[in-house]
């Protein structure tokens, strides 16, 4: 026999960036980060896990090519995952599967990316959210979603805040085994509808730095670090949950952007921005902006179609998601 589920997550755009871990191994954040989770039709990871008795192996596969497992991170999930694994019957009951058999079971797991893999676009995000989303499912993990986003968390820090729709908030949490370093959602996702959010993707070549390179080699020696997470963002989270709360757009594109300046270590002097759209880098080249209503939206992507005209005057291939906001 072989038992399949297949899962769908989108990947999200931090508004307040996580960036810096006091824990290597278990991914633990020096601050709180809040980011925007996309629609699902969008950029998202669509994941199917595969299980069978004749599976001699764990074995994976990244948009159609074998990918190895042996790396900390997948295993990390795979472990947690399987050490929650409930018995498990289908509904013919054909299959029965107990508790303890989970851990001599081995998954096949395939996994597409709609969207650049590793351009800076939160890939590791909405991969290691659904993957683990997946699993659960196929094992009958009965944890809540806070829950599973810590599993998450381990596969890739941003990750854990792709569980939910919406606003959401990684609290970094205190304890140094991580179990209160978790997502919650702070809105879901029709309390803001009007907001719309283009990518403008200037390069989906791989970028040449990892997040998680980058951001080690911050902790180790930027002298800004310390002082963005322990001055400049607690307070920054508070305003930034106040201003998603009260759909304030004005204060929400100057905090998007004043953090997306400061992560990127550069200046800080935002202020006289007249505020018509936020902006936000993520650790690759492409720009993320955010709209406040698709009447400006419309607006913005005729100035960018102007600035940057298509070579072919093709749009299928130059616009994807959303065509209707033209
Ligand atoms: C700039 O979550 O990709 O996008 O935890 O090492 O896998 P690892 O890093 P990752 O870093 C994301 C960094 C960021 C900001 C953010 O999403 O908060």
């Amino acid at each position: 026999w072989i038992l399949m589920a297949t899962g769908r997550s989108p990947t999200n755009i931090a508004v307040i960036k996580y960036w810096g871990k006091r824990d290597e191994a278990l991914i633990l954040p020096v601050n709180d980060s809040i980011s925007v989770t996309l629609d699902p039709d969008h950029l998202s990871a669509t994941t199917t896990v595969a299980v069978s008795p004749s599976f001699p192996s764990d074995r994976m596969w990244l948009n159609g090519k074998e990918i190895s497992l042996s790396g900390g991170r997948f295993q990390s999930c795979l472990r947690e995952i399987r050490k929650r694994a409930c018995d498990f019957e289908d509904e013919k009951k054909e299959i029965r599967i107990k508790k303890e058999d989970w851990e001599n079971l081995h998954v096949h797991i395939a996994s597409y990316n709609n969207f650049p893999t590793a351009a800076g676009l939160a890939s590791s995000a909405a991969g290691f959210a659904c993957l683990v989303f997946t699993l659960g499912k196929l094992m009958n993990v009965k944890e809540d979603y806070g829950q599973l986003s810590s599993i998450a968390r381990q596969g890739s820090g941003s990750a854990c805040r792709s569980i939910y729709g919406g606003f959401v908030k990684w609290c970094m949490g205190k304890k140094d085994d991580g179990s209160d370093s978790m997502a919650v959602q702070l809105a879901d996702e029709a309390h803001w509808n009007d907001l719309v959010i283009i990518i403008a993707v200037v390069s989906s070549k791989q970028k040449e730095t990892s997040s998680t390179s980058g951001m080690q080699n911050s902790v180790e020696t930027s002298p800004l670090l310390q002082y963005r997470a322990q001055t400049v963002v607690p307070s920054r989270v508070m305003k930034m949950e106040e201003a998603i709360k009260n759909r304030d757009f004005a204060s929400f594109a100057k905090l998007t952007c004043a953090d997306s300046n400061q992560f990127h270590a550069t200046s800080n002097s935002v202020e006289y921005f007249y505020w018509q759209v936020a902006y936000t880098f993520d650790a690759g080249p492409n720009a993320v902006l955010i709209s406040p209503n698709r009447k400006t939206a419309t607006l913005l992507l005729k100035k960018l179609l102007y600035c940057f005209p298509p070579q072919d005057k093709d749009l299928s291939s130059y616009l994807v998601g959303d065509k209707s906001i033209l």
